[in-house]
């Protein structure tokens, strides 16, 4: 009793209810000693999908990974998996977000009001779009032989499901299209990461519980940097 805690449930609409029964079997944790309930709020959804994406293939040791979205909710907590695994990243995200991106440890970043990232002259092992603005066709060429691209989107005809099951076996260039399935092993994760400084989660801004509408419009725009929060009540911390 009385314990802080923080936990994770994208199953169904009881998602913005203030409280939850949830077992301790399922995904949830204890939050880390120095982390508020906002920040570790903030570092979960994103967080779940980025990591239940990479997980199913072998982001790290100096591979070279190129990450469309990277200032999302998603492609932000990607970026500091992929840096935590050891991989080389080229990130992109428009010109507003340049430093944020720099700051959570890209090593290249490219601003793609200015340019077309699929354009790129580098050849990657991975692809990675957080934000699924692009397709498998159109990022073939960056990828070197056996390369693998996963989106976070189906893609524009529905096709990358359909990629993933075919490509393996035809070889060479692949997709993948993991199914975000590992709630708990998502906070197991990310609490490693909290607690050992290797994680930071983006907030974009706060809205109060009555302002949901609001907060959903803005998200809507596509335009969010990181996480848009609800606050259920103005005394936490
Ligand atoms: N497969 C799944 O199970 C699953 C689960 C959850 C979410 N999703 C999908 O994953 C996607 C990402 O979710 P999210 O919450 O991370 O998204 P998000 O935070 O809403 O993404 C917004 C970000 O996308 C960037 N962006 C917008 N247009 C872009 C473009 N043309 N090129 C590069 N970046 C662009 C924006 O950057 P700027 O501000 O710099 O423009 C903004 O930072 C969504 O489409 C969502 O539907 C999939």
């Amino acid at each position: 009793m009385g314990d802080k805690v923080w936990g994770f449930n994208d199953s169904g609409l009881q998602s913005h209810a203030q409280y939850l029964t949830v077992s301790e079997n399922e995904a949830i944790a204890h939050i880390p000693e120095g982390i508020t309930y906002q920040q570790a709020a903030a570092s979960i959804e994103g967080a779940h999908y980025a990591y239940n994406f990479i997980k199913r293939v072998p982001f790290g040791g100096n591979r070279k990974v190129m990450l469309n979205g990277a200032s999302g909710a998603i492609g932000s907590a990607a970026l500091q998996m992929l840096k935590y695994y050891g991989a080389e990243v080229t990130a992109v995200c428009n010109t507003q977000n340049l430093g944020l991106i720099k700051s959570l440890g890209a090593d290249r970043v490219i601003d793609y009001l200015q340019a077309d990232f699929t354009q790129d002259w580098k050849l990657y092992d991975f692809v990675f779009d957080a934000v699924g603005k692009s397709s498998f066709g159109k990022c073939q060429r960056l990828l070197k032989q056996g390369g693998v691209y996963i989106s976070s989107e189906l893609g524009v005809n529905a096709e990358n499901p359909f990629l993933a099951m075919w490509t393996p076996f035809r070889g060479g260039k692949q997709v993948r299209f993991p199914l975000p399935t590992d709630r708990k092993g998502s906070i197991v994760f990310v609490k490693k990461l909290l607690e050992g400084g290797k994680f930071r989660p983006v907030i974009d801004r706060w809205y109060p519980l009555e302002d949901i509408a609001e907060a959903y419009r803005y998200v809507l725009t596509g335009q969010k940097t990181g996480n848009v929060m609800i606050r259920c009540n103005q005394d936490e911390s």
